[in-house]
């Protein structure tokens, strides 16, 4: 019997669907209760804001955010529960198809909250977070996902750093199966091996550890200025020396921009694109940093389709980083000079016109523009 509507007109049974690999990001979401007031206020003082809202939040979250605005296909992978807050935050994710039917959901786990004051006159952010509880992402966790499934997992560095460790070592473990199984079998199977990247942010010194293990790493300007560095450059100096032989590192700063350290060492930088207006600042790194998970990880797929496996020009030489044990493979090879120049110029652009933005809605239009 013809099944398929396909097979009646073609004759053939239908190609297998092609399923784009995901995205993934591990770490947090939160509900963010978010004011917005003329100034930053004094202590012990009563006062009307101008603006109120909640919305989701959450480093991971947020990333997520914007990686659906783009239009490609995400996960995101946290604590959960079944308390009503939390129930707003999957809600939320259904509403922008952000898959999170990996995420354990406590019983009784509460919801993380952070109450946010965005001051009018200085454009700052001011984050009072409440964790609510203990429980994070393990290995244990990630090992239920199907690997093939993903082509980059991102996962924000926080406390459980001995847990995010083991799981960046079973993502090196899959990806030298899958490239010795390629090369053992002559095996040109679509499946690529992730990448992975970290994002170093909040001023705790043991997420340094985390570095070795990235291919890609995000380090916030609060982190780099919480080891003395007080500019870009001397970030991604310093950073390189504990990175992983072959990563790449990003450092945003602020109304500076962003700057970014090649495999090869070259350096590449942006201006900030400032708004006409700045009106929300809250989550000005998630979005740089998705933006630019969002074009390497594009750039990374058609480098993969189009390889040549002569061609030479993107290979860059890489000196090895003896500081470091890890060092495997580096995940990065897509990755040069004109590359990374235009990712970091894409999320400082994103960025910008996300800090003019209530929240993250209206980010597909200006990705939209941004193509035309
Ligand atoms: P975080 O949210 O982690 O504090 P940053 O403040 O470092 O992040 O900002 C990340 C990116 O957002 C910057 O690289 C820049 O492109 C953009 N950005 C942030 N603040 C401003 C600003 N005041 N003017 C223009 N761009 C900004
Ligand atoms: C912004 C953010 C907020 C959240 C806080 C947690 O980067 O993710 O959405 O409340 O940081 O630290």
């Amino acid at each position: 019997m013809i099944s398929t509507f396909y097979e009646r007109i073609v004759g053939t049974s239908p190609p297998p669907e092609q399923i784009v690999p995901k995205i993934l990001c591990v770490g947090l979401s939160c509900v963010d209760i978010v004011q917005l007031c003329k100034s930053y206020p004094q202590e012990d003082t009563d006062q009307s804001c101008i603006d109120f809202r909640y919305q989701r939040g959450g480093n991971a979250s947020n990333n997520c955010t914007v990686i659906s605005q783009l239009d490609y296909p995400c996960e995101f992978l946290g604590i959960l529960s079944k308390e009503q807050f939390s129930k707003f935050l999957q809600d939320d994710m259904k509403k922008l198809k952000i898959d999170f039917s990996h995420c354990p959901i406590l019983e009784d786990g509460g919801c993380p909250t952070s109450v946010v004051l965005l001051s009018m006159s200085t454009g700052s952010r001011t984050i009072i977070h409440h964790k609510q509880n203990e429980t994070e992402i393990t290995l244990k966790d990630l090992e239920k996902l199907s690997l093939e499934d993903y082509t980059w997992i991102h996962f924000e560095g926080r406390r459980n750093v001995s847990d995010i460790i083991q799981m960046m070592q079973h993502i090196e473990n899959y990806n030298n199966a899958l490239i010795q199984m390629q090369s053992v079998n002559g095996d040109k199977s679509t499946h690529l091996p992730i990448t992975v990247s970290v994002e170093l942010e909040k001023t705790r010194p043991e997420l340094l550890d985390l570095l070795p293990y990235a291919d890609v790493a995000f380090v916030s300007k609060d982190f780099s200025q919480s080891r003395g560095y007080t500019n870009m450059r001397e970030t991604l100096n310093n950073f390189s020396q504990e990175s992983k032989t072959g990563a790449t590192i990003f450092s945003a700063w602020a109304d500076r921009g962003a700057m970014a350290r090649a495999p090869d060492g070259t350096i590449v930088q942006s201006p900030a694109f400032p708004p006409y207006k700045i009106i929300d600042t809250l989550g000005a790194g998630d979005t740089f940093n998705a933006a630019v998970i969002y074009y390497l990880n594009k750039e990374k797929i058609s480098f993969h389709r189009d390889r040549n496996p002569d061609d030479q020009s993107l290979k860059v030489e890489v000196s090895r980083n003896f500081n470091i044990e890890s060092s495997e493979r580096c995940q990065t090879e897509f990755i040069n000079r004109d590359v990374l120049q235009s990712a970091v110029v894409f999320g400082c652009r994103l960025a910008g016109a996300k800090i003019g933005l209530r929240g993250f809605d209206g980010l597909s239009k200006v990705y939209k523009n941004y193509l035309s």
